[in-house]
């Protein structure tokens, strides 16, 4: 019999019922409700360098921070193992793997029978955004890695706070998880347990519930991330009315100080933290920006017609390779200290090194994998999705607001994909339809390929792999929310990475891009009048503040310019991922892109700003 943790620290009957059941089907040999204290973290992380799961890094540079490398096997999101098990397969839609729920129950079923044998079940009581807000939700994992519960610790509002809050009788969705590697009595264990064979991450949307199994990296096994936070938490905010989304939350400050804020959709690896955290550039003395997400944002209409959104985690789970001084300097701020390092490398001091993070990289390394590293030996010292995990509170540009119950309120969309040709740098949408066909049509290229070879990937509002739902209901409930708000926020599509013909980038990026922001905010503001293109709204050279830097003119018609034959291609693009849809598309897109095609038809061969032309 396992050793129970008795009492319960709960009366929460329904809670102690399902641990209860669970611990007979996983058979663990103890079990230990988290907590979320600073002895807990400290006991779990020893008990890891003792197991050699973890590396306490050099004191003195990364106090209270550890490095851990993973099977090779396990080192990503595994989106062929994802599955959205809604009753109906039309639910899950033609973008989402699907399976009958009754039939994965059964097998999952199957696979954790037994599973924590050897093992110690923790159980994580957890909060999605600040305690008490009432856009927050509360889950509760069960896992059997103590790689989880220190990354949810620092994830997450985590442990006793949160029983506290739920009460007797409070909702939670359950989210179980197993690394799916029992130990038989006697047996060793590995530093990294998994079972990539048997991998399977699974949504029950109608239930409200998620099964994790064979995995403990990333977003496969930190339940609260991408499984709870937007698979499960787009089926709950298409039911109750709000949006839970793939944005940054970003605040602009002014000189004067007033203060707008802004959500913002990349696909992943399209720099979100980076913009999240960005220094405003030469030029912008006296405006701040203030981080409040860098990955998801829930966002509630109020009663007033605004839409509030918070940041439902609490820290960042960042991709470590090139994050530098110069791309992030507040990343890099933030990892100062209390960090967990998954695959990057460790240098000869006991610190960490990745890819980017210097110029010249260190003589001698130890890479993700353990062995011994030299520049001239070929190999990635840290493998490519290598990551950190910081508490967001250690970032310097943090709102005060961010932890604010009420959430903060958003002026504006933007979407933005990597796109080397056909899209300019910035255009707003004409109106909140005109806006969600613009994000629902977002693409972005795969690599940073050469010119005209780069191959493009669909990623509706960046949220391809995270809908738990169909996306085209997804589309028409975006379209739903707007329609029920007075004054909904504007809409703009943004691109950084357009190439000139040599393939070369254009635009700096970075922190110039807060120059674009300034725009956004103009226009939210009606300070600025823009010019209409057969796109959407743009801003003239004049438009754009260029104090600090020496951009020519002839580059910026570039960066804007709307090929007519491009941009129909485009259009027709579009109609292929409308095509997935059948009936369930919003028929306002067949009507967008009629318009979208139209508008092309009748502009010039290159439709440009260029005044002379
Ligand atoms: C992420 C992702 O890890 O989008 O945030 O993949
Ligand atoms: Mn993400």
């Amino acid at each position: 019999m396992p050793e129970r943790a008795a009492p319960h620290p709960t009366n929460h009957a329904r809670l102690i019922a399902w641990v209860e059941d669970m611990v007979r089907l996983c058979q663990p040999d103890r079990v230990h409700w988290a907590d979320g204290s600073d002895a807990e973290w400290r006991r779990l992380t020893d008990e890891m360098v003792e197991a050699g799961t973890f590396i306490r890094l050099n004191e003195e540079k990364r106090p209270n921070s550890f490095l851990c490398r993973s099977d090779p096997r396990d080192v990503a999101r595994v989106e062929d193992r994802t599955f959205i098990c809604s009753t109906n397969k039309k639910d899950a839609g033609p973008t989402n793997n699907w399976a009958d729920p009754r039939e994965m129950k059964t097998k999952m079923t199957g696979l954790f029978e037994g599973c924590m044998r050897g093992r110690t079940m923790y159980v994580i009581p957890f909060s999605m955004g600040p305690l008490g807000s009432n856009i927050s939700q509360i889950g509760v994992e069960i896992t059997d890695s103590a790689y989880v519960v220190v990354n949810m610790r620092i994830m997450t509002r985590m442990g006793k706070a949160v029983l506290d809050v739920l009460g007797e009788d409070g909702d939670f969705v359950p989210c179980l998880h197993s690394v799916g590697h029992p130990l038989e009595p006697g047996a060793a264990d590995v530093a990294w347990p998994c079972d990539p064979e048997n991998t399977y991450i699974v949504h029950f949307p109608e239930e409200r519930t998620i099964w994790s199994y064979g995995s403990g990296y990333g977003g496969n096994a930190l339940l609260g991330k991408k499984c709870f936070a937007l698979r499960i938490a787009s089926v709950m905010a298409r039911d109750e009315g709000w949006l839970a989304e793939h944005m940054l939350i970003l605040g602009v400050e002014t000189p004067k100080g007033d203060k707008t804020y802004v959500a913002a959709a990349f696909p992943s690896a399209c720099g979100k933290t980076n913009f999240a955290m960005m220094v405003p550039p030469e030029g912008f003395e006296g405006w701040k920006l203030l981080t409040v997400g860098d990955d998801i944002a829930w966002i509630k209409p109020g009663k007033d017609g605004v839409l509030r959104a918070i940041n439902p985690e609490a820290g960042f789970f960042g991709v470590a390779p090139g994050t530098s001084d110069r791309t992030n300097p507040n990343a890099m701020k933030t990892l100062y200290a209390n960090c967990i390092y998954t695959n990057v490398a460790l240098t000869d001091d006991g610190d960490v090194w990745w890819e980017g993070m210097t110029k010249e990289p260190p003589a001698h390394l130890v890479d993700w994998k353990g062995q011994d590293w030299t520049p001239d030996c070929g190999r990635l010292a840290a493998h490519p999705n290598s990551r950190f995990t910081a508490p967001a509170s250690q970032c310097p540009t943090i709102d005060p607001e961010w932890e604010n119950p009420a959430g903060v309120p958003i002026s504006a969309f933007l979407f933005g994909g990597r796109m080397s040709k056909a899209t300019p740098l910035v255009y707003q949408a004409f109106n909140w339809s005109h806006g969600v066909y613009c994000a629902a049509t977002m693409g972005s290229e795969a690599t940073a390929a050469a010119v005209g070879q780069a191959a493009m990937r669909r990623d509706p509002m960046a949220m391809l792999p995270f809908c738990g739902y169909n996306m085209a209901d997804y589309f028409a409930h975006w379209l739903d929310v707007g329609r029920r708000l007075p004054n909904p926020p504007r809409i703009f599509r943004v691109n950084w990475f357009r190439r000139d013909e040599t393939g070369k980038f254009i635009w700096p990026g970075f922190g110039e891009n807060m120059r674009v922001l300034r725009w956004v905010v103009d226009r939210i503001h009606g300070r600025t009048a823009p010019v209409e293109s057969p796109l959407g709204w743009m801003p003239r050279f004049e438009d754009i503040y260029w104090k600090g830097i020496d951009f020519p003119r002839d580059l910026y018609y570039e960066l804007m310019t709307v090929d007519r034959v491009e941009g129909t291609e485009e259009a027709h693009d579009h109609e292929r991922l409308f095509d997935r849809f059948f009936d369930r598309l919003p028929k306002e897109f067949i009507f967008e892109r009629e318009l979208l095609r139209s508008r092309l038809w009748r502009s010039p061969e290159h439709w440009g700003l260029n005044p002379e032309r």
